[in-house]
């Protein structure tokens, strides 16, 4: 009988191999060359070999997902490479932050890596193509993957709410979910949206786009980590009385946790990856006790092991989302964090990913447990 031939290049090789190659590059030449390598490799040099269990299958807002692991914003700004990014492993994938108009962001540098924080520090300020260049890109790439499109204000909005509207209105026809992004700090006045009457008036006003459109798609809001607990009551209460569909609990933060004294440490802009996953994790808990436990929830922010995808699970989260740990350990991590998550579930004899979901929120909420 023949053997069959591996390959010389090992998955897991090339991913090292790859990773190694763009840390050693300025970070958003590096972030530029990843999204080329998505776009122009054969699809058969990427796909994932194993298919998903049936295990980590879980549905979100009537969205089928092959496994709860999505790639966050801010990756994919463009819609460059969202048809791909399913085929590689992704649950599911949210290009954007999309702005109405294209927008050049902040001025260079303004992307950095805390290498030994396993950390980012981003202000690059919703640089992006704009409406009509995502779509476009967008329609040429619709398949089967679940692909959600972040929606943001231009900077010299002179009615932000508007702008969102607007994303609503181009978005929700070819989007599987749009989120609504009101929590970055790298555009001034943004995270004000949080806050009491303007976000009732935000709601109602993208909400009643969507019941125009004729067509359902699930809203997420994106909230910051850095609220506080008054803020958190306040919009509680305002989601609870709308028919928002759900939430994704966190963006970057402008505080600094357990950072003190590294390189860039000090560089304006949100903070992402690990010195971020307790404070995103504790957010999430704590609004998961708010709103109850129907309301799904994609909990992100500093996730970058099987274990700690499980702890955003069991603190209240539906489906996780990551971006920065994929910098600095590369695709592999994604194959590390299902096959992390089928062992657990072999170990603790539950069905299905899901189970995990909410079982300590009260422990995450008040500090007691952290990573
Ligand atoms: C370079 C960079 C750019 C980002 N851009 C966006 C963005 O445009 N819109 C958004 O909602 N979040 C953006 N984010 C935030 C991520 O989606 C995510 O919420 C955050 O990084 C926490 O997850 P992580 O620790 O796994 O990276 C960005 C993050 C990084 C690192």
């Amino acid at each position: 009988m023949m053997k069959s031939i591996k390959p010389f290049f090992q998955p897991n090789f090339v991913s090292d191999f790859a990773r190694d190659i763009l840390l050693k590059m300025d970070p958003e030449i590096a972030h530029r060359a990843s999204i080329n390598v998505l776009k122009f490799a054969p699809i058969s040099t990427l796909k994932e070999e194993k298919k998903d269990s049936k295990k980590l299958h879980i549905n979100l807002c009537g969205l089928e997902l092959k496994n709860p692991i999505g790639l966050a914003a801010g990756f994919d700004k463009n819609g460059e490479v969202a048809g791909i990014l399913g085929k590689i492993g992704f649950g599911f994938s949210e290009v954007g932050t999309v702005t109405p108009r294209p927008q050049k962001g902040n001025i260079k540098p303004r992307l950095f890596r805390l290498m030994s924080a396993n950390a980012i520090i981003n202000r690059m300020g919703f640089n992006n193509d704009g409406h009509e260049e995502v779509y476009a890109r967008l329609i040429k790439q619709k398949s089967n993957n679940i692909i959600g499109v972040n929606i943001g204000a231009n900077r010299d909005s002179e009615d932000f709410i508007n702008d969102y509207v607007l994303g609503v209105k181009k978005f929700a026809n070819i989007a599987d979910y749009l989120t609504v992004n009101i929590s970055s700090p790298n555009t001034k006045g943004i995270r004000d949206l949080q806050a009491g009457e303007i976000l009732k008036k935000l709601l109602f006003a993208i909400l009643a786009q969507r019941a125009k459109e004729k067509i359902y798609v699930p809203i997420f809001l994106k909230l910051s980590p850095d609220l506080d607990e008054r803020q958190m009551d306040e919009i509680a209460q305002i989601i609870g009385e709308s028919n928002l569909d759900g939430l994704i609990i966190s963006n970057t933060t402008i505080s600094r946790p357990n950072i003190a004294g590294l390189k860039y440490s000090d560089e304006m802009g949100g903070l992402s990856g690990k010195p971020l996953f307790n404070l995103a994790t504790k957010r999430l808990a704590q609004m998961r006790q708010r709103v109850g436990k129907e309301m799904p929830i994609i909990g992100v922010g500093g996730i970058f092991s099987s274990s700690s995808a499980i702890a955003k699970l069991t603190a209240g989260a539906n489906a996780i989302q990551l971006y920065s740990a994929l910098i600095f350990s590369g695709i592999k991590l994604l194959t590390e964090i299902k096959e992390g998550m089928e062992q657990a579930l072999i170990r603790e004899k539950y069905d299905n990913i899901s189970a995990f979901s909410n079982m300590n929120i009260d422990d995450w909420a008040n500090g007691k447990m952290e990573i």
